[in-house]
């Protein structure tokens, strides 16, 4: 049996692609509600919370894989490493990012938290270090239907932008294949380098009207982002990390997604086929 110890982006897809090759997977969320049709095609679900280390303890029983993904907060991310020690697991999955102890960003700082004590706790492991999801492109979609454009503090900086369907996609095939992944570290990426400027040349194509881009200060994409309600930590984070990407940070690519899967990576123009409801 496979834990996945969410259902957002990755964790949901995960599930999903589990179920289609016939594995038995289970999944723990706070809100049932909202994985009603995984339940539908045979997941099993643990209504709990990643604070709560009993409902963790509960959704650990019997489980020989854990996909662990999640928002990424130390504390709860390790309650399920200790659990996944104690029930004796064979193996965890991990999603993470370019972790690294002294990233000025906090949630890199967190993942190297969670990665460091994970390969210390002597638990099998796998890491999934992706780059930038392309689903971060949907939370422009507000403000592309607004106003025909996009700003932000990441420059013309190129990031090689994954689908989270493909790091989810990554996920499944590692948690039904085999130990041969076993301390591994994975850099999962899509196919291309790409810049704001070519995701709105993108999004103009796949939408038949003109998208543009305009590059924002740190302290205009901060603003804009807590205008459009996000916490001001977030949003400070957010911008913190655009500087980086303008300034070369996401500008890596890896074979990995394709030699794992056996086909290319998603590319931003599949992405934006598939969701262009959500543009439009
Ligand atoms: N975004 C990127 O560009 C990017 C890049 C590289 C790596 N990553 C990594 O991807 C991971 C995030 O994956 P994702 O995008 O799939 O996340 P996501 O879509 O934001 O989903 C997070 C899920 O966690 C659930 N959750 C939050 N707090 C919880 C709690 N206390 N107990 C139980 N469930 C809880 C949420 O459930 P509710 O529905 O109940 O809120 C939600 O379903 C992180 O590890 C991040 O470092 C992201």
């Amino acid at each position: 049996m496979i834990l996945v110890t969410t259902a957002g982006k990755v964790g949901f897809e995960t599930v999903r692609l589990l179920r289609q090759k016939a594995l038995s997977v289970r999944v723990l969320v706070r809100n049932p509600e909202k994985v009603k049709s995984l339940v539908e095609i045979g997941a099993e679900i643990v209504v709990g919370d990643l604070d709560s280390l009993p409902s963790i303890d509960k959704a650990m029983k019997g489980i020989q894989t854990v996909v662990l993904v999640s928002p990424g907060i130390p504390a709860q991310e390790l309650n399920v490493v200790h659990s996944a020690k104690r029930a004796g697991v064979k193996r965890v999955i991990k999603i993470t990012n370019d972790a690294s102890a002294d990233s000025p960003i906090a949630r890199r700082r967190w993942q190297y938290e969670i990665e460091a004590e994970l390969l210390a706790s002597g638990l099998n492991y796998t890491l999934l270090r992706a780059n930038a999801y392309m689903q971060n492109v949907l939370a422009l979609a507000p403000a592309i239907k607004k106003t025909g454009g996009f700003g932000s503090s990441a420059g013309l900086g190129r990031m090689g932008m994954i689908d989270a369907r493909d790091v989810a996609a990554v996920a499944a095939e590692i948690a039904a294949s085999s130990v041969t992944h076993v301390g591994k570290t994975y850099k999962l990426t899509g196919p291309a380098l790409i810049t704001y400027s070519e995701v709105a040349a993108t999004l103009s194509k796949v939408l038949g009207r003109p998208v543009s881009y305009h590059e924002l200060s740190f302290e205009e994409d901060k603003n804009a982002m807590i205008h459009a309600g996000l916490p001001k930590e977030l949003a400070e984070m957010n911008a913190q990390f655009f500087g980086m990407v303008a300034g070369g940070d996401c500008d890596w690519l890896s074979e990995d997604v394709p030699v794992l899967l056996g086909r290319p990576a998603r590319s931003l123009e599949e992405f934006a086929t598939d969701y262009v409801s959500t543009f439009s």
